[in-house]
């Protein structure tokens, strides 16, 4: 039984395991959540590509059939060359996150961990989308700290996330994405924060839906009985499923990954 691959830093890929349980309840998912490396924002190109191709040999190992990069870190900045590393389809959030917002506004904020606002994924893939949309970002670095400490229902949680926001509603977005998939996980006190017309898109819904097209076409999809999660960590499996009980109901198995070791290599060059 050949399963999807979800990787992210830490905890931020539940939401997109939220949405493919969501979506496609029988697929059989391989998690990782790389939570003695995390966080991810703030690393550079050749570090997420070494952290990318050291998960992906593992789930190669294990057997998946496609992998999602549950991490906009990692999609904004490696996902191209992972895609062409690895010789399963490798799905990422940036397009998706980026088309679900130009169907939903034109005035578009983005929050993101700063590598990500500073790669532009977000801003250029949204100007393809629609030359005419305007694009705000703002580098959100204290959240995903807050989020992986378990603090989100914290006063400094809101105190934080309203500094965030201001410069959006200062310019009166219309819409907001998650440009972080931890940030899914403050849904209720974004919620509460921005006025109600503002739309708020998590690009997983997209991303799954893409992959569900991908699944179908190429003839992969799983028939038959539940396959359930398999959860690994690069840290401590006690303390990520002491976290993620909170968002999964329950508290999985989670087993402890040493991963495979992969040279450093460059980033090659394009043009
Ligand atoms: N959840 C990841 C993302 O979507 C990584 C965040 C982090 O580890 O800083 O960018």
């Amino acid at each position: 039984m050949k399963r999807i691959g979800i990787y992210d830093s830490g905890l931020g890929g539940l939401t997109v395991l939220r949405e493919l349980q969501r979506q496609l309840p029988q697929e059989p998912v391989l998690y990782f959540g790389d939570t003695a490396r995390v966080p991810y924002g703030h690393r550079s190109a050749a570090e997420l590509l070494t952290f990318g191709r050291e998960i992906l040999t593992w789930m190669g190992e294990q057997g998946v059939k496609m992998v999602l990069v549950a991490c906009n870190t990692s999609s904004a900045l490696v996902l191209e060359q992972l895609q062409q590393e690895f010789p399963w389809p490798i799905l990422g959030l940036i397009l998706p996150g980026a088309r679900a917002a130009v169907a939903s506004g034109r005035r578009i904020g983005v929050l993101a961990t700063a590598a990500t606002v500073a790669s532009g994924a977000y801003p250029r893939a949204i100007r393809e989308a629609c030359p005419q949309a305007g694009v705000w970002q703002v580098p959100c670095p204290e959240l995903v700290p807050l989020i992986e400490q378990g603090r989100t229902q914290t006063p400094a949680a809101r105190q934080i996330l309203h500094g965030y926001l201001a410069p959006l509603l200062n310019v009166q977005v219309d819409t907001v994405i998650y440009g972080c998939t931890h940030y899914p996980l403050l849904d209720d006190l974004m919620a509460a924060l921005l006025p109600p017309q503002v739309r708020r898109i998590d690009p997983a819904t997209a991303l799954v839906r893409a992959a569900a097209q991908e699944l179908d076409l190429l003839g992969l999809k799983h028939h038959g009985a539940t396959g359930g999660v398999r959860f690994g960590v690069s840290g401590s499996p006690h303390r990520f499923g002491q976290l993620a009980q909170r968002w999964l109901g329950s508290m999985p198995p989670v087993e402890a990954i040493t991963l495979p070791t992969v040279q450093p290599q460059e980033l090659p060059v394009r043009d």
